[in-house]
């Protein structure tokens, strides 16, 4: 009881609160921010995450350019109403190589963490270009524009390289590669099979059915590949197995 006692003399001096305060707080932070620098990674790594193709990775730019994550998030939490609506949780490794990430804190449309592949190509052209022609009640902007925003992959290869800066792993074929690889996946008269060993499981053909390349080529290939790198029907936690 004596020692308990004590405690009143911290009670009485705000600076001796303050201080332990601080010690007590700083005990807590220590041991759950040290570990981090130790540990290797922190993601557990996953069969099929791929770093996006060129022609992806621009239309990713463009999906942050255009500000699409205020409405939209793209990760699925591992509640069951998410899971049924959505598909599968989302991974960790599934957004490694997104910088920035797009987990996102406002859905005013859907997640769009799985969308790739939900719909076919000219439906995301026509709901690109008047989502309110696909569903009435939508409050989703027009991206007509998109359609006659010409791209070319002048900057590309500098694209992929800054992405290497930070950490994604692409090789010195897939940079050196990169502009024809992004010219490539929009044409459907292109030989796609280089492309799709260097990036496997990647859209493929004329997205938006124009014959220039637009920036709604890029923002269809992107939106394609959303959450079809893990085969999820083979796939297993680590820690289940
Ligand atoms: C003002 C909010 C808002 C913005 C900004 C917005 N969206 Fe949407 N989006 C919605 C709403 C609401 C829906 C659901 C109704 C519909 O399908 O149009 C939706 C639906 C979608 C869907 C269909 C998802 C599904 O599972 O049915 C896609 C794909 C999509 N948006 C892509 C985009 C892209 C790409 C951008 C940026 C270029 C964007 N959105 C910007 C509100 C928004």
């Amino acid at each position: 009881m004596a020692f308990l006692d004590k405690h009143a003399i911290l009670e009485r001096s705000p600076t001796l609160l303050l201080g332990f305060s601080l010690v007590v707080v700083a005990i807590g932070g220590i041991v759950e921010i040290a570990p981090l620098f130790w540990l290797e990674n922190t993601i557990e790594e996953v069969e099929g995450v791929r770093p996006y193709s060129p022609l992806e990775l621009a239309g990713r730019d463009i999906y942050v350019r255009e500000g699409c994550y205020v409405c939209h998030s793209q990760m699925i939490r591992p509640m069951r109403d998410e899971v049924e609506r959505y598909g599968h949780y989302s991974l960790a490794a599934e957004s490694m190589y997104d910088h920035p990430f797009q987990w996102g804190s406002k859905r005013t449309g859907p997640d769009l963490a799985r969308v790739g592949g939900r719909y076919s190509d000219a439906w995301h052209m026509d709901h690109l270009l008047d989502p309110q022609s696909v569903v009435p009640e939508s409050v989703m902007p027009k991206y007509a524009f998109l359609a006659e925003t010409k791209i070319d992959g002048e900057y590309v290869e500098d694209l992929l390289k800054t992405h290497r800066l930070v950490g994604v792993p692409y090789s010195d074929q897939q940079i050196e590669a990169a502009y024809a690889d992004f010219n490539a996946q929009a044409d459907p008269d292109a030989d796609w099979d280089d492309l799709l060993e260097r990036y496997p499981g990647a859209a493929v053909g004329n997205f938006d059915g124009q014959a220039e390349l637009t920036e709604m080529d890029a923002m269809i290939a992107y939106l394609q590949v959303l959450g079809t790198m893990v085969d999820f029907s083979t796939f297993t936690p680590a820690d289940s197995r």
